[in-house]
C-alpha cells in the first residue's frame, strides 16, 4: 500500500493534490510520501520484531536527506556504499554504531573516514580489501570491525544486472575463502571479524532464494562454532521486491514468517538492509506532456522528463505504471512515452495503452522512489529535477531543482584556448 491514491479522479499524495504541487514547483519533479516511508519501515520492524533486527536503510536506493531523516527518526540505521553516503548520514547525526559499509572498491580515504567515525562494521568483499582495512586501521592505531560478505552462490530470479549472489558476480567472498580468512584472522590484528553478510540481489519477489541463502549461511555459522569461531552478527542484506506492475511479492510478514524460524534458532544479532521495499512505492516522478506525435506508424507522448531523470526503463527495461494526474476511464490508444533526450533509449514506456492525454497534461510515473533520483544524471546538460516531500496536508521542496549555474560549476576554459 502507498499514499498515492485517486480521489474524485484526481491523484493525491496523502492529503494534497499532486497537480497542485506540479503547478507550484514545476515539472519534472520527484515526490515522496512521508507517511508511506514510515509505514513501510514499520512493516519490516513489526514483522521482524521477534529477532529485533537493526534495520539499516540502504541509502543507495534514495539518498535524499529528508528521506533519510524520516527513517532515522523511526530508529533506522544506515547501509552505506561510499564516502558521500557516509557524509550525508553523519550530517544528520546518524548513530555510527548503526552504520554498515559495503562496496567492492572502498578507497583508503573512505576506509580511514569510516574508522575515524567508528561505524559498526565494514562489509568486506575481498582479501585485499581486508588487508587494506587492517593496514589503514594499524596506521591510525585503531581496531575496527568487519563482516565478511559471503557470496552464497544462490541464483536470485531477478534482472541479471541486479543479481549479486552467484559466483558470476563481482560481489562477496566464496564460502571456502571465507572459511580460510576466518581461520587466519590473526593476520588482521586491527580488524575484528564479527559478522557475516549476504545480499543476493534486488527486487526478489519470492522467498525461496532468501531461505536458501540464509539457511546455507546459518549452517555455515554453526559449523564454524564447532571449530571455536564465533560469529556475532548476521547481515541478511536487502532485496525485498515491490509491486511495479502485477508482481505478487512476499509481504514483510510473509518474508519474516519464512526466515524467522531459521534465525530464531541462532543467537545471532540480525541486521537488514532494505532499500526498495521502504522507498520504491513511496515516491513518484511527475512529468508534463510537451507534445503528442503521430508518425503514421507509431504514436509518441513526448514529456519533459527523460532518461537522465529516471533511467530504470532504459537500463533494465523496467516497467513503471504511468497514470495521468486526472484519471480518465477509457484507454484511447497505444503510445511510447518518451523524453527529449537524443537517444532511442530515452523512454519511460513502450507500446503502452493509455487514456487520452493532451499537451500540458501531467503524468505520474509510479514506483519511482527507489533508484530514481539517485541514478539521475545531467546528460544532454539537463538540470536534475527537484525532490518534494509530502507530510499530511503539507509539502516541502527537499532538494531544489538544479540551476544552469550548478551545471557549469567547476568547468574552466584553459589559457591555451583563450
Ligand atoms: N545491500 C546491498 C549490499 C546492496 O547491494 C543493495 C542493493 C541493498 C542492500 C538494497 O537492496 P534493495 O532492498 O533495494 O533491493 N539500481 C537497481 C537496483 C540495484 C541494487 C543494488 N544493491 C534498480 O534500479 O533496480
Amino acid at each position: 500500500m502507498h499514499d498515492f491514491q485517486f480521489k474524485n479522479n484526481e491523484l493525491y499524495c496523502e492529503k494534497i493534490k499532486v497537480r497542485e504541487i506540479a503547478n507550484k514547483v514545476g515539472t519534472p519533479l520527484y515526490l515522496y510520501s512521508h507517511h508511506t516511508l514510515v509505514d513501510h519501515f514499520t512493516k519490516i520492524k513489526k514483522a521482524f520484531a521477534p529477532v529485533n533486527p537493526m534495520i539499516c536503510f540502504a541509502m543507495k536506493a534514495n539518498g535524499n536527506l529528508a528521506v533519510l531523516k524520516t527513517l532515522l527518526n523511526e530508529g533506522a540505521g544506515v547501509d552505506i556504499v561510499s564516502q558521500g553516503e557516509l557524509l550525508k548520514a553523519l550530517k544528520l547525526k546518524a548513530d555510527p554504531k548503526k552504520i554498515v559499509f559495503a562496496s567492492v572498491g572502498k578507497t583508503e580515504e573512505e576506509i580511514a573516514l569510516a574508522i575515524k567515525t567508528g561505524i559498526l562494521f565494514f562489509n568486506v568483499e575481498s582479501v585485499p580489501e581486508l588487508e587494506e582495512i587492517n593496514r589503514v586501521a594499524q596506521k591510525m592505531n585503531k581496531k575496527t570491525q568487519a563482516a565478511l560478505r559471503v557470496n552464497p552462490d544462490v541464483e536470485a530470479a531477478t534482472h541479471h544486472f541486479i543479481t549479486t549472489g552467484t559466483l558470476k558476480n563481482k560481489f562477496g567472498i566464496d564460502l571456502k575463502s571465507t572459511y580460510d580468512i576466518l581461520k587466519s584472522q590473526k593476520k588482521y590484528p586491527h580488524v575484528k571479524i564479527s559478522g557475516l553478510h549476504i545480499h543476493i540481489g534486488s527486487q526478489l519477489t519470492t522467498n525461496e532464494p532468501f531461505i536458501k541463502a540464509i539457511k546455507k549461511i546459518v549452517e555455515f555459522i554453526s559449523s564454524l562454532k564447532n571449530e571455536g569461531i564465533d560469529i556475532e552478527y548476521l547481515d541478511i542484506g536487502g532485496g525485498m521486491g515491490i509491486i511495479y506492475k502485477d508482481e505478487k511479492p512476499q509481504t514483510a510478514q510473509e518474508y519474516a514468517d519464512s526466515i524467522l524460524p531459521i534465525l530464531k534458532r541462532t543467537s545471532l544479532k540480525i541486521i537488514m538492509e532494505p532499500g526498495r521495499f521502504i522507498v520504491g512505492n513511496a515516491g513518484i516522478f511527475v512529468t508534463k506532456v510537451l507534445y503528442i506525435k503521430d508518425n503514421g506508424y507509431k504514436k509518441f507522448i513526448i514529456v519533459d522528463g527523460a532518461m537522465n531523470d529516471l533511467i530504470r526503463p532504459s537500463l533494465y527495461h523496467a516497467y513503471h505504471e504511468i497514470v495521468p494526474l486526472k484519471k480518465a476511464e477509457v484507454d484511447t490508444g497505444t503510445f511510447d512515452v518518451v523524453g527529449p533526450v537524443c537517444e532511442s533509449g530515452d523512454f519511460f514506456a513502450k507500446d503502452r495503452v493509455l487514456p487520452k492525454v493532451i499537451q500540458g497534461d501531467f503524468l505520474a510515473i509510479m514506483s519511482a522512489g527507489a533508484y530514481g533520483y539517485v541514478m539521475s544524471s545531467n546528460y544532454n546538460v539537463r538540470c536534475r529535477a527537484p525532490e518534494v516531500m509530502v507530510h499530511g496536508n503539507k509539502y516541502a521542496v527537499v532538494k531544489d531543482r538544479e540551476t544552469y549555474q550548478d551545471l557549469m560549476r567547476g568547468e574552466h576554459i584553459p589559457e591555451f584556448l583563450k
